[in-house]
């Protein structure tokens, strides 16, 4: 092995074995995985809000993107990351969520819904209509965080 390849090597294992550099915990696989669903929900979210609220520019074509990477990325079933046993641990997941699983799942639903609709009305380029339909899925955010995620980690 080359001495760069080595290196290369010994860099990949110290990156694996620090948790701080792994975005995975892998002794919290579930846990993981659920925050790495809404990190990319906040992450989309997140600029289209600045958008909306004009404090970065307006750029239709960058908007319909991100509310359609919205859309997609709800699709995906984060639901498994919150199943039986997963929650205790590094999370801010209230353990609410476990005692009223169907009425946490109805809000995720909702959350999808205005989701999808918010890429649909984003196509069409109406400014008005988006900025309506962006505060409509911003409420299903705030309808489960308000009763099912701390604003600190819980354990
Ligand atoms: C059905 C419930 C639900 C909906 C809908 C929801 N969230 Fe969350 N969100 C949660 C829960 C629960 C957590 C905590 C997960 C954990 O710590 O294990 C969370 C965590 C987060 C986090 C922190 C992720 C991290 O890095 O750990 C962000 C950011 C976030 N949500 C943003 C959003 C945004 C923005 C929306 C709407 C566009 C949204 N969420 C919709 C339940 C929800």
């Amino acid at each position: 092995m080359s001495n760069s390849r080595f290196s290369l090597v010994l860099l990949l294992s110290a990156a694996l074995s620090l948790p701080a550099i792994a975005h995975i915990e892998r002794s919290e696989p579930l846990q993981s995985l659920r925050q790495s669903y809404f990190a990319i929900v906040g992450m989309t979210f997140g600029p289209m809000g600045d958008m909306v609220k004009g404090d970065i520019e307006w750029n239709g074509e960058q908007f319909a993107a991100w509310a359609s990477d919205l859309a997609a990325v709800s699709s995906v079933t984060v639901e498994r990351g919150f199943a039986p046993g997963s929650d205790k641990g590094k999370t801010r997941a209230k353990p609410e969520i476990w005692d009223n699983k169907a009425d946490f799942e109805e809000k995720l639903g909702n959350f999808r819904m205005q989701a999808a609709k918010l890429a649909e009305v984003a196509a069409t380029g109406d400014r008005q209509a988006i900025a309506g339909q962006f505060r409509k899925t911003g409420g299903t955010c705030k309808a489960c965080h308000d009763n099912y995620k701390s604003r600190g980690y819980l354990y």
